[in-house]
């Protein structure tokens, strides 16, 4: 559904060239969903742009549905629903004046049945008519993923879709976003949440840099690392880490570290991140 072939953009800044997305590649299959994880500054937002036809590749092809991005954006755009990283509701008009707006300009067929279903979906039936002021952070982001599955796209674009959100109400934007898969629709997620990548997403491409440093599904990530962590609080208050491939030695391990604080626990994938590139991600 989706190939990137050496996908690039570099923006100029004030201390020289960024190259933002260096030399991305990558396939993503029908009805498959797909995260891309990485920090602030990874290149996320970018190369969903490219992908969604908002920016220009410097270097590089970007096909979605066989479609180029740069010969044939239009036909991209009918095929395609995006939950930008910022919101851009109208914040003075009602959840239902939302989708309506979006419905004309995307000319929705049967709009006041597809909006009705879409409401219901993200349980946002009850709220049609308030205006979105009023709404909560979670509330607006589901009312955002309502409009982006309105014209029924077979890809949707999710970047950070439950960004400062508190993790109860992240939940149920989850349940929502899992719903969308039923009728087999791509989905590609951005996110810097390890919870979120590793809860709904079939593969993870990891980003750091713009460069794209490990692709694989979540529990092939996790294993290459290692199945367990034992950590504990050293005498200097720093904290220790080893990552062991299995149970059994994480849990002699542990035995033998006589410290009243040392933990076991799966390993998840900022573990992977951190083994790959020495940095942290959230
Ligand atoms: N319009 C722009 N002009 C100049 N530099 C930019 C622009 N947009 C992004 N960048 C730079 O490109 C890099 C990647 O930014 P991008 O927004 O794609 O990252 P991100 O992974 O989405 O980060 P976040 O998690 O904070 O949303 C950063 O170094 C950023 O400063
Ligand atoms: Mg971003």
């Amino acid at each position: 559904m989706i190939e990137l072939e050496g996908l690039t953009r570099v923006y100029q800044g004030g201390r020289g060239a960024v190259r933002a997305v260096d030399g991305l590649s990558l396939t993503v299959g029908n009805s498959e969903v797909f995260g891309l994880l990485g920090p602030n500054g990874a290149g996320k937002t970018t190369a969903i742009k490219m992908m969604t036809t908002l920016s220009r590749p410097d270097a590089g092809r970007c096909l979605v549905g066989g479609f180029d991005v740069v010969r044939e954006p239009g036909k991209i755009r009918e095929r395609i629903g995006v939950v930008p990283q910022e919101n851009n509701l109208e914040r003075e008009l009602t959840a239902r004046e939302n989708l309506t707006i979006y419905a004309m300009l995307h000319r929705v067929r049967d709009a006041e049945r597809r909006i009705e279903e879409n409401l219901r979906r993200v349980d946002l039936w009850d709220r049609r008519d308030s205006v979105v002021t009023g709404f909560s952070g979670g509330m607006q982001r589901r009312l955002l993923l309502a409009r982006a599955l309105l014209a029924e796209p077979s890809v949707l674009f999710l970047d950070e879709p439950s960004i400062g959100l508190d993790p109860q109400i992240r939940r149920q934007l989850w349940d929502s976003i899992r719903k969308t898969r039923i009728d087999g629709r791509t989905v590609v997620i951005t996110t810097h949440y390890i919870e979120e990548a590793e809860a709904l997403c079939d593969r993870v491409g990891i980003l750091c840099r713009g460069k794209l440093v490990a692709l694989d599904s979540p529990e092939n990530l996790k294993r290459s690392v290692g199945e367990c962590v034992v950590e504990f609080i050293d005498a200097e208050g720093k904290l220790v880490q080893h990552i062991h491939r299995g149970r059994g030695e994480a849990n002699a391990d542990a035995a033998g570290e006589h410290n009243s604080s040392v933990t076991v626990r799966k390993t998840n994938l900022e573990d992977v991140f951190i083994k790959l590139t020495g940095e942290r991600i959230e």
